[in-house]
Order: structure tokens, then sequence, then C-alpha cells
């Protein structure tokens, strides 16, 4: 095990590969932080770095008279709590049985060990167990409450991974208000809160806020991380940019309402804080019993955004993702909701198949509509048995069919839901969250079953394991897609309904490593209406996530590059879906969708039985070139290229940096702007590469009559330009390759690129040696 904490007296320094993170205890007991940024050799300097304090500033509260020069609303801490003058957003809020919120917690002692996982939820790991921890434990002697703070060191993926854990030692119950998972203080600002905002196909929009005195909230009480506001954020100084500067990274391993807050003192020193959301939240911890908070995943690069979304990319690859599927290349995949919704029988699914074997596809997945009576969305979730009038052969007989095929199988479910018109909440109304004598307010026509209860959970994996081993499944799509209202549960006492909330996701995640376990091979994808459930949690169980339903090749530019500031690649769902989209009515070209999809794990989700020859075709290609790439197009380090309104960039590079795949694709047309360069990032500056574009053809149709300028082949068709270079590494992620000029309207000929609104090109750079 690496030595990653250094103690010294009281002093605490945490060391990752790039980064230093330190900590010391102050004369009243208090935990000061004291630095997180790039490796320094603090524990030589302590001295000179301690902040000095003779009295406590202006009419801050004196902490107590024996230390009258602390005063904790201006102190950076690694815990704020309520009632000693730290009159900022506490980390640890409680009402104890005497009525009174005042908390004081005061160091005790530390040990440090090897990473332990969570008991209740859901963790990060590490699969060479090389991880140490640092616990430090508080204890508040005025009620007998032990608080422990955790450090656990990701040296290689410079992450620090932070929880907490509240014991009740006494003798009497407390009411936790809030138990975050991290706290981070900064000396002066201004710095910036970026967070990444939405709606139902609109996830992931990044947007920034200058924190000046007061608090910024990102946060989601929807009772699902949610597509209003994803857990994962970042803090960075007003001049950093992608490359450059201070970027911090934090998300949360929790897959329910969360919380993360910026707030700026009146001295503008900068709090961060981060957990499960205290909004609606209310947790009786009994005598003898405690209380764990998800795990808080913290980064930092100087190397700005670019450089905190590689440290975020390998720890979700490494230490958040695991089982069979880990490393392992994903299925393309064919489903088949957009390409029939509920409509079909046994017969049109196997033609949906069949045509999807013929160009590539490997895996078939059958999406809603297959279980109970269920024709549109307003019956039978709940109803697990397969509806014999669609499927006369069941699941089993479909499977093998599809099997024969050539191809693997996969269903979706969406387990936590019930729909009025269904046997299951007929035979079980109390299984439902409702409050019983009160009109329900319903999304998507359904209700959310009361995960809280032990009954309902043991009922849902028994289900679930009947339907899993009904058939050959290798695939499971798990939706969820209402978010909560009318929070309470049937089997709680009025007393705890505050924990509602909470113990959802634990008998989710109870749930979920249940299933996980019993069927290890299942490739599982978590789906919320898309991205509305888009976390580290579910990440813990299900190695890919549907982004979102927007399949729209623009729109999903978007919120892919919105992913990819805190997920990698390997973990996103990504489809090609048929024109004009379902969800945009806009048309873009069959290689555009293409390009878009690749970038993450490739699906189609269109009708290929109505497509012409030529498309198929074109499908067929793209699944072969897709297949000859897929491992750096799935694993590969990606990085967010050239930052220019209505230009995305990416690039993902092989680990070995022999191979990099980039992609170039520009929204609107801008007249007589002909010229454009492609410039890598992560290649080897020493290697020699061979550049190349993936060709592709265009129909005659899309130049109108310009036609009559251009060569075509023997099919009517006409390819793009072609651009062959060899290139240094370093001179490639320099000065970058100035590409062939893109169409101006005044001239054509085999060498200009066609570059249409929503147009795109692939460039493969191979490495060719090595000096
Ligand atoms: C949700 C999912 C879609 C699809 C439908 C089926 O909206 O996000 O991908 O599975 O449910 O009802």
């Amino acid at each position: 095990m690496k030595k990653t904490i250094i103690t010294k007296d009281n002093l605490f320094v945490l060391h990752t590969k790039t980064t230093t993170y330190a900590f010391h205890v102050i004369e009243s007991g208090h935990i000061e932080h004291l630095y997180y940024g790039t490796t320094l050799p603090i524990t030589n300097s302590y001295e000179a770095i301690k902040p000095k304090y003779e009295f406590r500033e202006g009419n801050l509260i004196t902490y107590d008279s024996l230390y009258s020069f602390v005063g904790l609303e201006n102190r950076n801490l690694e815990i704020s709590t309520r009632g000693k003058g730290d009159i900022r957003e506490p980390m640890v809020e409680i009402t104890y049985s005497n009525g009174c919120s005042t908390c004081d917690f005061l160091y005790d002692s530390y040990k440090i060990h090897k990473k332990q996982a969570l008991l209740t939820l859901p963790c990060s790991y590490d699969e060479n167990e090389e991880v140490e921890t640092l616990v430090i434990l508080l204890k508040d002697k005025q009620y007998d409450l032990e608080l422990e703070l955790h450090y656990s060191v990701f040296y290689d993926s410079d992450v620090i991974v932070k929880s907490t854990k509240l014991r009740n030692c006494s003798k009497n119950e407390v009411k936790v208000d809030r138990l975050l998972s991290a706290q981070l203080d900064f000396d002066k600002g201004p710095y910036v809160f970026h967070t990444f905002k939405g709606a139902w196909i609109r996830e992931m929009n990044h947007q920034q806020t200058i924190c000046q005195q007061g608090i910024v909230v990102n946060d989601s009480k929807c009772g699902t991380s949610s597509s209003r506001s994803n857990p994962f954020v970042m803090i960075s100084t007003p001049q950093t940019s992608e490359d450059y500067g201070d970027c911090f990274g934090c998300n949360l391993i929790y897959s329910g309402n969360h919380y993360e807050a910026m707030e700026v003192n009146a001295f503008c020193n900068n709090h961060f804080l981060c957990g499960v959301n205290p909004f609606g939240f209310q947790y009786n911890l009994d005598p003898g019993s405690t209380l764990e908070a998800p795990e808080a995943v913290l980064t930092y690069s100087n190397n700005g955004y670019g450089g905190m979304s590689q440290h975020m990319h390998q720890f979700v690859k490494e230490h958040i993702v695991r089982g069979v599927w880990k490393n392992k290349e994903r299925p393309v995949l064919l489903n088949s909701w957009e390409a029939s919704y509920f409509d079909f029988n046994e017969k049109s699914l196997l033609e949906l198949a069949k045509a999807g074997k013929d160009v590539g596809v490997e895996l078939f997945v059958l999406d809603d509509g297959w279980f109970g009576k269920r024709n549109n969305d307003r019956s039978s979730l709940g109803d697990w048995y397969v509806n014999k009038k669609k499927l006369p052969n069941g699941l089993e007989g479909l499977a093998k069919k599809v099997n024969q095929l050539g191809m693997d199988f996969g269903i979706w479910v969406e387990p936590e839901m019930v729909s009025y018109d269904s046997d299951c909440y007929r035979n079980h109304p109390e299984f439902a969250v409702e409050i019983p004598g009160q009109r329900h307010s319903l999304g998507r026509h359904q209700l959310l079953l009361d995960l809280t209860n032990e009954k309902v959970q043991d009922y849902l994996i028994d289900q679930m394991t009947q339907v899993f081993s009904s058939a050959n499944i290798s695939y499971v799509k798990w939706d969820m897609n209402r978010i909560v209202s009318d929070a309470f549960s049937q089997c709680l006492g009025s007393q705890y309904q505050g924990e509602f909330y909470h113990r959802y996701m634990l008998g989710l995640y109870r749930v979920l490593e249940v299933l996980t376990t019993s069927f290890p091979t299942i490739l599982f994808e978590s789906c919320a209406s898309g991205g509305n459930r888009f976390d580290l949690g579910m990440m813990c169980y299900m190695p890919q996530v549907w982004a979102s339903d927007n399949t729209d090749a623009i729109c999903r530019s978007e919120i892919q590059t919105g992913c990819s500031y805190g997920y990698p690649m390997s973990v996103i769902g990504a489809h090609v879906s048929a024109c004009p989209n379902h969800q945009t009515l806009r048309n873009t070209s069959l290689e555009t969708r293409f390009q878009v999809a690749c970038f993450g794990l490739l699906g189609y989700e269109c009708n290929l039985v109505d497509m012409n020859k030529e498309e198929l075709g074109k499908i067929k290609e793209q699944i072969i070139w897709y297949k000859k790439y897929r491992k750096v197009l799935q694993f590969g380090n990606y990085y967010r290229l050239k930052n220019e309104e209505g230009i995305y960039q990416w690039i993902t590079v092989s680990k070995d940096r022999t191979i990099a795949i980039g992609c170039y694709l520009q929204t609107l047309v801008k007249a007589n702007f002909v010229s454009g360069y492609f410039k890598a990032k992560g290649l080897c500056n020493n290697g020699q590469y061979h550049f190349t574009n993936r060709m592709i053809t265009f129909d005659e149709k899309e130049l109108g009559n310009l036609v009559d300028q251009v060569k075509k082949d023997e099919m009517n068709r006409f390819c793009c330009e072609q651009e062959d270079y060899t290139i240094n590494g370093l001179v490639l992620s320099t000065i970058g390759v100035r590409l062939k000029q893109g169409f101006g309207g005044s001239h054509y000929n085999e060498n200009i690129r066609i570059f249409q609104d929503f147009a795109s090109r692939i460039y493969i750079m191979e490495e060719i040696k090595r000096v």
C-alpha cells in the first residue's frame, strides 16, 4: 500500500500523484482546512502557512473565553456545525432530545487503514486494495455523539473521497437534520461555481455562476439525482480555461436528492458543501446506531477543466464501474423503442432484429410494451409477465430466435413503478407510494413503489429474478420514469416520514446489489427518462447509462459534451435514430448522427426495416468501422478540443497513444468561413502519426444543381475530400492539421470540404513510429 497520508503532531497531509490536501487541529479542537491544490511539501513549512490569529475579528462570536482568538465564522474548516458562532451553512445539523440544535464536534483521535466499503450505500472501490483511508474521530461530548470524517486517497486518479459517519453513543434518540458528505473551504475568491443543469431531453447544460457574498445552490428535490441539476459540479477561478488554471471537481456517489452549495461569507472566504439534500430529510438516530453519508469524490487540477475531467474519467472507469463489463467492449445494440414504440409483435420484432443482424448489430433490445396489457403508458407497470398476444412464445421464444440470428437479446424494465391499472396495484395497493385517502399526483400516469418497505424490495427482487431468468437475457435497461410526489410510506410511522427519500435510495440500492450480484454477466443500462438519474450511485451497479432521450445529433453533442466534464464516454449510451428526429424534428445526415453516437456506446434506435438499401449499406459500413476502433472510442482518454461557438471537437486516444479518433462537427454554416484546423490532445509528442479522415459519400441531392460541377462515382454519389498526412504528435497538438478548404460558395472540386449545416468529420490518427 502506497503511503499517501502523513501525520505530524496536529497536521494531516494527504498526497495524490499531483495534488496535496492538508488540515490541522487547532487549539480549540476544531479541524481547520489548510490547503488543497497542486502537490506541495507542506510538512516542513507548516509554521509559515499556518493561519495566524491573535484575536477574533469584528463582531464574530468568541467560540470560548478559553480561546478568545477563535471565531469560527471566518475559519476555513473541515466541518461546520450549528450554534457555536459558525453562521455558514452547516455540514452536520442535529436536533437533540432536549430540542436543542447547537452542536460542537471536537477532535478526539485518528486512525489510518485500508479503504473499507460503506455498509448501506454504494461506494468507490479499489481492485488492488491499495487505497489508504484516514479517519478523524470527532466527539460532541455534551451529547455523547461521534462523528467520523473519512478521507480515502486514490493516488493514481488524483482523487480524495470523503464521507462522514455519525454514531449515537448516547441513551437518547437524536434527529439528524443533515449529514453532508464533504466540506471544502477556500480562501478569498472570487470563484466560479459550474453546474450542469437541464430538463428532460435537455440534460447537462454547463452553467457558470461567479460567487459573491451569499449562497449558490445546486440541488435536487425530486427524489432522483435529476436531469434538472446533475450532482457533478466544478469550482474554478474566473481565469481558468479548458487547459489552464485551477479547477476542482466534485461528485456524489448517490442517486437521490442531493445538495451542493457554494457560500461566500462576509470576508469573501468560500465555503463549499455537498451531500444528501437536507430538504425533506430528518433521520432518527436511535441510541447505538450509525448513519452513513454517501461518498463525495473530490479532485483538483491546475490544467483547467480538461485536467480535472481526466482525473474524473479515470476515477469513474477504475473505481466506480465494476464487474465483468468494467473493461469489456460494449456490444452495438439495436433498441426497439423509436422503431416501433408499443406497436409490435414477435414477427415484427424478428424482422427488425434480422435487419439489425444484417448490418452488424450484436444485441437486440426489446424496449417498453412487452408485458401485461401495455399498449400505451397508462397501464401494466408492476405486471412483469409477458403479453402473450404480442409474444405468443414468451420472452424465451423470442430470445431463442434472436440468438439463432446470431445476436444477444436484452429487455427493458421499469421495476420501481406501478400503474393504477395493474394487477400489482389491485393486489397490493399498500406497495405504492401514496398518502391513504388523498388524491395522488401522477407522473406519466404512474406511481412509485415504496422501496422503503422491505417487503416491496423483496417482491421486486423476486419479480425481476423471474424475468431475468425466464430467457437468455444478456442486457437489461432499468428505467425509472417519474419523479417523487406525495412522498409518504405506509410502512414508516409518522415520526419516520422524514427518512422517506433516503430510505427509498437505501431500498433501491439493496435491490440493485442483490440483482446485479445474482446476474453478474447481464449488462445493465440505467435510464430515467434519459438522464434523470445519471450519477455515480447508479454507475456502481450499472456500467452504462442512457444519457438522454434526445437522440438528435446536435442536441446530443451538447449533452455529451456536458457529460464529459465529469464522466467518461464509456458510461454514455448513444444511439443513431431516424430523421426528422423524434424529439426535435431536425434533419441531420446519417453520418453526423453516427459520428456523434460513436463518441459514446453506439446503438441504433430506428426502424431499419423501412430503410432503403443505400442507408442500410451506410450503417453496415459504420458498424464495421466502429468495431475496428471500438476499444479506443469506448475506453480511450477523451478530451474536449477547441471550444468555439457552433463547433464541437473531441478526441479519444488509446492508452498507449498509438491510435486517436477525433470528431469535428459544426452546427450552422458561416458563409465564406472556409478555413479550419484540427488540433489534437493527448498524443505522444515523439510519435509520428498518419492523419486521415473517415471517407464518406454524399448523395447528389445534397448539392442541388451545383452537382453538375462535381465528379461523381458510378453510383451517382460523390466522395468527401481526402486528408492524408504524416505529422508529428507535438505538431498535431500545437499547430494542428490545416484542413482542406471548406465550401465557400465560389468554387468546387474534389479537394473542397463540403461542410453543410450539421456536418461533421471523423479524423483518424495512427502512430507510425515513435522516435
Ligand atoms: C423512457 C426511456 C425511453 C424508453 C421509454 C419507454 O422514456 O427513457 O428510452 O425506454 O421510457 O417507455
